[in-house]
């Protein structure tokens, strides 16, 4: 993975040139890398605010032959992916948030937005859009986010070199990927647990029209959240904001 790169200094956002690769079928491991995103995206509309050379902002193309319902499980392999390079190179303890959030002492300091390209059956593309705030400082977000997001930087008083954790993702994603392949999503899942916060607490989901308070009890294989409430009904949930 990463054996083809698309680096650049500033795009609108690279899960939009990531798109526009996979549509001229790029191969499977196209990275696209930038220092700078003007339009970044994040779930449910959001925008993702990444300033230039400070974070990992970067889109990796998969190609994997698998029903699009598999697609969301992409996004726990990415997240145990980052989890464990930001452990190894930074020493940070990194806590991940179902679905996409990755935390350190329960501020944001990765998101994921896995997008795919499929028709009923199958997966032509799926791009894993990953944004890392690595080299921030505490001014450089502004009032808004400042109190909901962090940077490495900031958790650990040291600066990091960006190239350094994109190698270790890079690595991990390919083991997990392969192993996934391989064996399935359980082994991923039962690390994915690991790490997760969600799990075993008592939570609310919040989706576009409705809200669910309950015990999370787990993910299932295809990595949708199970959520228990009060009357012991389970519910699955496919994308919400927790609390
Ligand atoms: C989220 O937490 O809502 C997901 C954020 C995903 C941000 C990354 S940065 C690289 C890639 N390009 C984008 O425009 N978004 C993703």
């Amino acid at each position: 993975l990463g054996r083809k790169i698309h680096y650049y200094e500033s795009v609108e956002s690279t899960q939009k040139i990531a798109h526009a690769l996979a549509q001229e079928e790029a191969p499977e491991g196209t990275l696209v890398i930038a220092e700078e995103q003007i339009s970044g995206r994040g779930r449910m509309a959001r925008s993702w605010y990444s300033p230039k050379g400070t974070g990992i902002w970067m889109s990796l193309l998969l190609r994997p032959a698998l029903p699009p319902q598999k697609a969301p499980q992409f996004t726990l392999i990415m997240a145990v992916a980052v989890v464990e390079a930001i452990q190894k190179v930074c020493d940070l303890q990194v806590d991940i948030k179902w679905p996409n959030d990755l935390l350190i002492k329960g501020k944001k300091i990765t998101g994921i937005l896995t997008e795919l390209q499929a028709d009923s059956e199958q997966i032509h593309s799926l791009i894993i859009g990953t944004g890392i705030n690595v080299n921030q400082s505490e001014s450089d977000f502004s009032e808004e986010i400042r109190h909901i997001a962090t940077s490495l930087k900031i958790e650990s008083g040291q600066t990091f070199s960006r190239a350094e954790i994109v190698q270790e993702i890079l690595k991990n994603l390919e083991r997990y990927y392969d192993v996934y392949i391989k064996e399935g999503f359980e082994p991923v899942k039962e690390i994915w647990e690991q790490y997760a916060v969600t799990i075993g607490k008592h939570i609310t989901a919040r989706t576009i029209n409705k809200e669910i308070s309950g015990y999370a009890a787990g993910i299932t294989n295809e990595g949708v959240l199970k959520l228990i409430d009060e009357t012991g009904k389970t519910h699955l949930i496919y994308s919400a904001d927790i609390e």
